[in-house]
């Protein structure tokens, strides 16, 4: 069994180092001659007026990075549905509408339901469905007759690690390849975001050789944690989503994510001296704001732990602890932030002895409704 993980103690250890790998994979599998290659749905790009997507958990988190993407760099207006609420109460039927099921089973009973109920209110032609999953031979598959194939490998840990990047990267591709398509983004402009995902790989690596140390060190601090905040700002909002998500999931400790600017709403009544704050403030259009909300937190002598790029002088004073990233644009930061927010998870959960691969009541893929 310590073979088939690679030598690392779980699964979802082995599946957070996979990452450079999956991202690899993915883009050589979608690249051809420096093209962005997705296949049939591209011949759908000149009539998309909108775009919806409906998916559940850590696959709704990567939506959400989805649409800040294509509505800023694609310039397509979309929405994101928790499958489970789309299916019982959808938007208006919209003509010339994608709408995307993001689902790294393809089996999941709520994303397929919501999927469709939208292909029988498109009453002529082939729907209007892509897929955008792990698994293209599941039910996902069968149903939709669009999908991108994220090639990250079977996903044995039942939180998402590897299966998130794969489908970020999917949403990446396409938007970028959207906006080219649509003349919204020069060719030049095409050949910088690709050159710089392409270094994103290697980024990975540095992230998982030198912050682990850190990362191990921090999660001891964490054992009489009972809650934890973290912020994030833009496209890394659904980040704190996604880290906190990670940390309910395996380690059973309370967790919320919030947009950073949402804090004075409610989330500053939980701070008291020494709960964990953790932001990501990378830097991007939010940095500055991101920095400010993080001072109002220091008022409440909260425990600041940044997810930040080493390049910024300010981070180090401001925090606690710093886990540090590569300096990457804006747009592809949340690829490399949520790398220190998984392996966080991991450890205060594997310190903890817990059962890391299969945490109590959660399922790997939930086939019911
Ligand atoms: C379950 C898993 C989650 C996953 C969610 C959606 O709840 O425990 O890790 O994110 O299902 O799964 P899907 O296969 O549709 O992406």
């Amino acid at each position: 069994v310590l073979v088939e993980k690679g030598g690392f103690k779980h699964y979802m250890l082995k599946e957070i180092h996979d990452q450079p790998g999956v991202l690899r994979q993915g883009l050589e599998s979608h690249l051809l001659n420096a093209q962005i290659a997705l296949g049939p749905v591209q011949e759908l790009y000149p009539q998309v007026e909108q775009m919806q997507i409906v998916a559940c958990g850590t696959s709704w988190h990567a939506s959400l990075v989805g649409q800040y993407i294509l509505q800023q760099v694609a310039q397509v207006p979309t929405t994101v549905h928790y499958a489970s609420e789309f299916r019982y109460a959808p938007p208006p039927y919209r003509p010339h509408t994608l709408t995307i099921g993001v689902t790294q089973s393809g089996e999941t009973a709520d994303t397929l339901a919501a999927l469709s109920l939208e292909a029988s209110r498109q009453l002529t032609g082939t729907p209007w469905l892509l897929g955008i999953t792990n698994r293209p031979e599941s039910s996902l598959g069968r149903l939709v007759p669009y999908v991108i194939d994220t090639r990250a490998g079977i996903e044995i840990g039942v939180a998402a690690t590897k299966t998130f990047i794969a489908q970020v990267t999917a949403f990446y591709l396409l938007a970028f390849d959207l906006a080219y398509q649509r003349q919204i983004i020069t060719q030049e402009k095409l050949e910088l975001y690709l050159a710089n995902l392409q270094k994103i790989p290697n980024q990975l690596e540095w992230i998982l050789e030198t912050q682990t140390p850190a990362i191990e060190q921090l999660a001891y601090q964490f054992q009489e944690v009972q809650h934890v905040i973290y912020l994030g700002r833009g496209i890394n909002f659904p980040i704190a989503l996604e880290g906190a998500l990670k940390l309910k999931e395996i380690s059973y400790i309370h967790a919320e994510g919030y947009p950073a600017g949402e804090m004075k709403h409610g989330p500053i009544a939980l701070l008291d001296k020494g709960v964990p704050v953790i932001a990501i403030a990378t830097p991007g259009t939010v940095y500055d704001k991101v920095l400010s909300n993080v001072q109002e937190a220091r008022a409440r002598e909260a425990h600041l732990i940044g997810v930040g790029s080493a390049a910024n002088s300010e981070i180090p004073d401001l925090f606690h602890v710093n886990l540090t990233v590569p300096e990457v644009p804006e747009l592809l930061s949340p690829l490399v932030t949520v790398i220190p927010l998984q392996l966080l998870a991991y450890y205060i959960a594997a310190h903890r002895g817990l059962d890391v691969d299969q945490p109590r009541n959660l399922a790997k893929s939930v086939t019911v409704e």
